[in-house]
């Protein structure tokens, strides 16, 4: 069955692996891809260390992008936005044409001109799929005068960095919805088909994840980390103010550090400055070691019952799609 979101990204069923920082490799990639969703190479997919400058990680992103081609001929997409130095992003859109993938993910960035970027995306058949941090109407219909493909609206329940306004998926997607003709995928704390169903009945045409898809065996996560996300639910995470707004974490002896600065007072760079660059994250979810470093997942969790494939994932979550009946939005 098809829909607005699979024939513009030509691919089976209308579902995105979201870019997550380090967990996202180009055999990762591949697999989602190869299952029929569409894969997206997270910043600095497939390696293990932090990258000395902006050349290093566009070389390092187009080795990534050269082996997903020989692990899938299916599409997939790649970041645009690597880091938050845009100065370079011409580079990166240049490095994407040369390479020809077919998809690029766009996290919208405030106070940045992306017209001359989609034309040239454009002008070179590339399609886009547009994320702001914090979905509104006003960055949707920026991204329908872009002329972007599709646009993610993204909501509370998200794993990773959360949108500044604490408002929940399931209130944001319509808004959008009514709001702008093009395709709406939703993003945040999607874990099971009744989630699944959900975002349609709210007229979503897709659905965008993450957390679901750490917790399966292609995934470079650590193991300790897959085991943790099937232990855990929603109610146990830890939840604390960092920069641009929250963050949550499955507990951790470091996310209890952060939450204590929280309490305390500090201030939300104080507390950013333990998180990002070299800490947190990638020691946390890419080496297992939870002593110093935090493991961030959306409100899915609690449905996340099991390490399966990822084509056991996808499968499930898109079987209504299976079936000759069809799913209309609402
Ligand atoms: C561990 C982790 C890291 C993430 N890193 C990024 C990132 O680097 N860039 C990005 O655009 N989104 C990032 N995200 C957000 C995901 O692309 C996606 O929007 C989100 O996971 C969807 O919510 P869900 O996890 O509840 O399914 C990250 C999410 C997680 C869980």
């Amino acid at each position: 069955m098809q829909n607005r979101i699979t024939e513009i990204l030509n691919i089976q069923y209308p579902i995105v692996q979201g870019a997550m920082s380090w967990v996202t490799n180009a055999e990762f990639v591949a697999a989602v891809s190869n299952a029929g969703g569409l894969g997206i190479l997270g910043p600095h997919g497939g390696y293990t260390t932090n990258p000395s400058s902006m050349d290093e990680i566009i070389e390092r992103m187009r080795n990534e992008i050269r082996k997903i081609k020989t692990l899938t001929d299916k599409p997939f997409a790649a970041p645009l936005v690597v880091s938050y130095d845009l100065s370079r992003i011409d580079d990166v859109i240049d490095m994407l044409i040369a390479e020809e993938v077919p998809v690029a993910l766009v996290n919208g960035l405030d106070n940045f001109n992306y017209m001359p970027v989609f034309s040239k995306l454009r002008g070179h058949g590339i399609k886009t799929i547009y994320r702001p941090l914090t979905a509104t109407v006003g960055s949707a219909k920026y991204a329908q005068r872009l002329g972007a493909d599709i646009f993610v609206a993204t909501g509370f329940d998200e794993g990773g960095t959360v949108p500044e306004k604490i408002i929940g998926s399931f209130s944001i997607v319509s808004e959008i919805v009514d709001a702008v003709d093009m395709p709406v995928m939703l993003a945040g704390g999607i874990a099971d088909v009744r989630a699944v169903r959900a975002a349609f009945a709210l007229g979503a045409e897709g659905v965008f994840v993450g957390t679901v898809l750490i917790a399966t065996h292609e995934n470079p996560a650590a193991k300790i980390v897959k085991d943790l996300i099937v232990k855990h639910n929603a109610h146990d995470l830890h939840i604390f103010r960092t920069t641009p707004a929250y963050y949550r974490s499955i507990p951790t002896p470091y996310s209890q550090q952060l939450v204590a600065m929280d309490e305390q007072g500090e201030s939300r760079e104080a507390i950013a400055s333990k998180m990002y660059g070299e800490q947190g994250l990638k020691v946390g979810m890419l080496d297992g070691d939870i002593h110093n470093g935090y493991i961030t997942v959306g409100n899915g969790i609690s449905y996340i019952k099991e390490i399966r494939s990822v084509k056991a994932v996808i499968e499930d979550l898109m079987q209504d799609f299976n079936r000759s009946s069809t799913i209309v939005a609402a």
